[in-house]
């Protein structure tokens, strides 16, 4: 399998440097990939860690993780405390007994590259049925929400990422009256119905923030970030937290976080190199928290 044409991890050299430089020790660590995705960090890492440490790999995502075990399957053989558990991230830390293990936890927000090429409703550039569920056990679509959903819960949908009253009001009002004739049950539906109201010359950037913000409410995507710190806000023992945010949305609740918190914390950001060998990595961050 190509691994570039799948999904290429982003910032993986700098987050194996900090899990060597900041921690004392590398025996005894309980590791948690929150979003195992194809694997791509997690074969980094875990050849780092001893085989006394515990790893946890977690994905909403079946496909993504069936897919990851087929790649990095044999980095597992031979440990024995490995479980890979196909749940949201939010709802993994309430149960978890570390024994005075350290704990580091990578959370790569977001999408993969395979999901965008792959799954459906993600990608406006390819034409499938307006899905954008990780987990494909939820009931609710994005089809549904467009389908459905009145003009003020449509209205603060795309409010959040587009903060614009003039354009959200034009987007939202061709939705509603386009699904009266016939539902827009797919991508290209969609798209028909926005560039109606946008110009071209527009179109692609709008669509971006048009699909981002249905991912991000079909996903819950703000939620399960809030929750996941809303854990670590409350957490007595010592842990070393490693996020990849992509937008700003992401990055105000991480860097609320660490403001009511008082951790101490250092953002990386991608090399030039890096960008240039992986566009999507452009707007990464890194943020690196630690108790
Ligand atoms: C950016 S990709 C991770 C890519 C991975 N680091 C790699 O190198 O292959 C994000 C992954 O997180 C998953 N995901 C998103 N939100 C999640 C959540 N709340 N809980 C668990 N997995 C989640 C998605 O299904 C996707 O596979």
């Amino acid at each position: 399998m190509d691994s570039v044409e799948y999904h290429f991890p982003v910032l993986v050299r700098e987050i194996v440097e900090v899990i060597r430089d900041e921690l004392e020790s590398l025996d005894e660590i309980v590791f948690v990939d929150c979003t195992l995705g194809l694997g791509g960090h997690s074969s980094e890492i875990i050849p780092c860690l001893s085989k006394n440490s515990s790893i946890f790999l977690l994905d909403r995502d079946k496909e993504s993780i069936e897919i990851a075990l087929k790649r990095i399957g044999s980095l597992l053989k031979d440990r024995e405390n490995v479980k890979v558990l196909n749940i949201s991230f939010s709802r993994f830390f309430e149960n978890l007994e570390l024994n005075g293990k350290m704990l580091v936890v990578l959370a790569d927000l977001g999408i993969s590259y395979y999901q965008i090429k792959n799954q459906s409703g993600f990608s406006f550039n390819r034409d499938t049925f307006l899905d954008m569920r990780y987990d494909k056990n939820q009931s609710v679509t994005a089809f549904d929400i467009i389908n459905t959903f009145n003009f003020q819960e449509l209205y603060d949908i795309f409010y959040r990422v587009f903060e614009n009253k003039k354009l959200v009001n034009k987007i939202v009002s061709v939705i509603v009256v386009d699904r009266e004739r016939n539902e827009i049950r797919t991508t290209y539906d969609l798209n028909k119905s926005i560039s109606k109201v946008v110009s071209f010359k527009f179109l692609k950037d709008i669509l971006q923030k048009v699909y981002l913000a249905l991912r991000i409410f079909v996903n819950r995507e703000l939620e399960e970030l809030t929750d996941l710190l809303n854990f670590f806000k409350n957490y007595k023992q010592n842990f070393l937290l490693l996020i990849i945010s992509y937008h700003s949305l992401e990055g105000k609740i991480i860097k609320d976080f660490i403001k009511t918190s008082g951790l101490t914390f250092k953002k990386i950001k991608p090399s030039k190199d890096e960008i240039s060998r992986n566009k999507p990595s452009r707007s990464a961050v890194l943020w690196v928290i630690k108790k």
